[in-house]
């Protein structure tokens, strides 16, 4: 191989690392924060959101193909097993991702990067879910 015209830019990559990774937490959580929509989801979480920031960064930037710093501190993800402790329904899932969406607005300037990560991560939310739809 002499270049690397075949190598996939990651996710990762794309949006410019760990640091980018780390203001699309702060924006995340800012908006989780003070969004009315978000007050319930909000209220799980705990009251200092430093440790929680910090492992969502590492989680997502392994999540879009950076270091697997996420991996070494606290094994295999198991998302959704991690998640069963809190009530997942539509609700939750639609407030986190409007979160998501707001803070890729606010901190991620290309639009298609923005698009790829949020069009990953509406799945991924869907599938924490572990609460039936009412009716
Ligand atoms: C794509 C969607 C989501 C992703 C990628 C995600 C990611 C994560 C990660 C990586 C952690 C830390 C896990 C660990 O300790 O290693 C976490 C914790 C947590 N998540 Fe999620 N999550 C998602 C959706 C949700 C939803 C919909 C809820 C709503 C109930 C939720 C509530 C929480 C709570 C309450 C914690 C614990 C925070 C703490 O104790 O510091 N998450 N999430």
């Amino acid at each position: 191989m002499t270049g690397d015209s075949d190598q996939k830019t990651t996710l990762y990559q794309w949006i410019g690392g760990m640091e980018p990774a780390g203001r699309l937490v702060e924006a995340f959580y800012a908006n989780m924060d003070t969004l009315p929509e978000a007050r319930d989801l909000r209220a799980i979480h705990p009251p200092d959101l430093t440790e929680t920031k910090r492992v969502l960064t590492l989680y997502l930037a392994q999540w879009m193909g950076g270091p697997g710093d996420y991996s070494a501190e606290r094994g295999h993800p198991r998302l959704r097993a991690r998640h069963m402790g809190f009530s997942v329904g539509e609700a939750e899932r639609d407030a986190w991702l409007l979160c998501m969406k707001r803070a890729l607005d606010e901190t991620i300037p290309d639009p298609r990067g923005r698009q790829a990560i949020l069009g990953a991560l509406a799945p991924l939310a869907d599938w924490m879910r572990n609460q039936q739809p009412a009716g």
